[in-house]
């Protein structure tokens, strides 16, 4: 039904994505900063007084609640749009969204997740 993608990328990725998921007509999101490692568990960088380990780098989690039946093209516009095809490029996480709840309206579900002109309103499928 719904699910939220959770995606961890560059920061300097955060135009490019929101002008792709702009293109697709995602228009609800947020963003925070994060810092992680994946499976290089960080970095070395050569300082002046000798090379050191980052194990926490810094990323951006986007954050998106949708359909179901929306995921799969949204995943595709975000890989798409952040692929460097380097290591650290990020990684998406899928969830099941249990509610939702628009807290003006108090609107639920499938409903509060309706934007004017955006990818609910507008896709045939
Ligand atoms: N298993 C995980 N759980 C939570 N966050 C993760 C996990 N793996 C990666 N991350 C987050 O994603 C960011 C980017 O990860 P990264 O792209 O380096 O993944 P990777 O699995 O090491 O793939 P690659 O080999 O392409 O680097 C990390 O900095 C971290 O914030
Ligand atoms: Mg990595």
């Amino acid at each position: 039904m719904t699910k939220k993608i959770e995606a961890i990328i560059r920061e300097e990725k955060l135009n490019d994505v929101k002008d792709a998921l702009r293109a697709i007509g995602i228009v609800g999101m947020n963003v925070c900063e994060v810092r992680g490692h994946g499976r290089q568990g960080g970095i070395v960088l050569a300082g002046r007084t000798g090379s050191y380990q980052v194990d926490m780098l810094p990323r951006l989690q986007l954050n998106i609640v949708l359909s179901d039946k929306n995921v799969d093209r949204t995943v595709d516009a975000i890989c798409n749009a952040t692929r460097s095809g380097k290591p650290g490029d990020g990684i998406i996480f899928v969830y099941p969204v249990d509610e939702v709840i628009r807290i003006r309206t108090n609107e639920r579900g499938h409903e509060a997740l309706m934007y004017e002109g955006d990818i609910d309103t507008v896709s045939e499928t």
